[in-house]
């Protein structure tokens, strides 16, 4: 199923997928990176709908509409912050995109595009959460047909290259 997994470069505010991923915090409310670049390109109404939505466990995942976005869904998930790989954190990542890949099955999307979740400001090394996050992504792909492709969406180069790496290591 790996034919079904993609890695771009690009600005996941531009995607056309069906769904989208946002590398959020557990409150929903916005904040920077992919987050806030998300709710800038959606508008407020993305955010006025999270606020109805009181917050979102780590490695869970809530979902609204897209609004001004080219995808119909925004699938909100807070990764875990990196505090050195001994709290459970491969766990809790994997669990955040098979939380969005079970909400977007349940929505009845096909296409779903991911940004590099934790690898920011959370500070989760790249090339660990590649590993982790390409095998929750093809673990899921491998029961669910009904995905038919999933990006991830590399807003550099670098994390782009981690992301191919883990790829051709699947
Ligand atoms: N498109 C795709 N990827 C992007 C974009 C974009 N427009 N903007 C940033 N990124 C990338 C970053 O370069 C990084 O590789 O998203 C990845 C995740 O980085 P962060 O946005 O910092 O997310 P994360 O590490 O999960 O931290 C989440 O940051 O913005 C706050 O509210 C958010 O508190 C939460 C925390």
């Amino acid at each position: 199923m790996s034919e079904r997994i993609e890695i771009i470069r690009g600005d996941i505010t531009r995607s056309d997928a069906d769904a989208i991923a946002n590398a959020a915090n557990t409150s929903l409310l916005g904040g920077g990176g992919v987050d806030g670049a998300i709710h800038r390109a959606a508008g407020p109404r993305l955010l006025e709908e999270c606020r109805t939505l009181h917050g979102c466990e780590t490695g869970k995942a809530k979902i609204t509409r897209g609004y001004n976005l080219k995808a119909k869904y925004v699938l909100h998930t807070p990764g875990p912050v990196w505090h050195g790989g001994g709290h459970g954190e491969a766990e809790k990542l994997a669990g955040c995109y098979r939380s969005c890949l079970a909400l977007a099955s349940e929505y009845g999307c096909k296409t779903v595009d991911f940004p590099s979740i934790s690898t920011g400001v959370y500070g989760y090394p790249v090339d660990k959460a590649a590993r982790v996050a390409l095998s929750a992504i093809a673990g899921y792909l491998a029961e669910h047909p009904e995905i038919e492709r999933v990006r991830m969406v590399c807003f550099d180069e670098g994390t782009k290259r981690a992301y191919e790496a883990a790829l051709a290591e699947l």
